[in-house]
């Protein structure tokens, strides 16, 4: 692991200039506000299924926080030798992830499922594009024995801007996002709940062969780990 924390230029971004709120405006609602919603919803104890979120009232919840820069500073790590990297903003227990993304420019994941879990993506700064693929293996779109040598098949393609929130599940399809800029970082918070691609693991597709490899738990890098610093 690398344990040089790069510097911290955080990209200016449009719209968040704090000069503009002034007295009678009401105070913006803050990424901890967000974050602090999000339990609340979630609940304290135990551990819950898929079928236990209500996803739309997640999704509101990501579409009123608009992305200002110094709430998410804290967070913002960027390793220009990496495709993306995966910081922790919260993790509550058996029940959600919250991170932040920072990709590299030109850069993306590869294309993967998300564990039967919900994921929500709300860009914070810049442009990503996600390209929804149909799982080979739902619902009969392959016959089965074909599944792992059919090239996977692109449902949409949309670039979202900032602010902008996107959700997908395994119902809806595989997915593959990236950074259209080949100048510039982008930055983006993900919501993954419940958090089964960290607790158990995922899988990645192959696009022309549509073959699948199981992947053991998705890390997400803390501040320790970021600096270097060993538990
Ligand atoms: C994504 O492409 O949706 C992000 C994948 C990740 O969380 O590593």
């Amino acid at each position: 692991m690398n344990s040089i924390l790069s510097p911290i230029s955080v990209p200016s971004v449009p719209g968040c200039d704090v000069r503009q709120s002034q007295a009678a405006t009401p105070a913006p609602y803050t990424l901890a506000q967000l974050v602090a919603d999000i339990k609340l919803h979630l609940g304290k104890e135990g551990g819950i299924d898929s079928s236990d979120v209500d996803e739309a009232y997640l999704v509101s919840l990501a579409r009123k926080y608009n992305s200002n820069p110094s709430d998410w500073a804290q967070y913002y790590y960027s390793q220009p030798g990496k495709h993306y990297t995966r910081n922790s903003i919260e993790d509550i227990n058996h029940k959600a992830n919250i991170l932040l993304l920072v990709w590299s420019p030109g850069k993306g994941s590869l294309i993967h499922d998300h564990a039967g879990a919900h994921c929500i993506m709300k860009v914070l700064a810049g442009k990503l594009t996600e390209t929804v693929y149909y799982n080979n293996n739902n619902n009969g779109a392959v016959d089965k024995e074909d599944a792992d040598t059919t090239p996977l098949r692109v449902k949409s393609e949309r670039t979202h801007s900032l602010n902008e929130v996107a959700y997908i599940s395994d119902t809806i399809g595989l997915h593959r996002v990236h950074n259209p800029d080949p100048d510039n970082v982008a930055v983006s918070l993900h919501l993954y709940t419940p958090p089964h691609a960290a607790d158990i693991g995922y899988h990645v597709f192959d696009e022309t062969t549509g073959s699948s490899t199981f992947v053991r738990q998705a890390k997400a890098l803390s501040m320790a780990e970021k600096m270097g610093i060993k538990a």
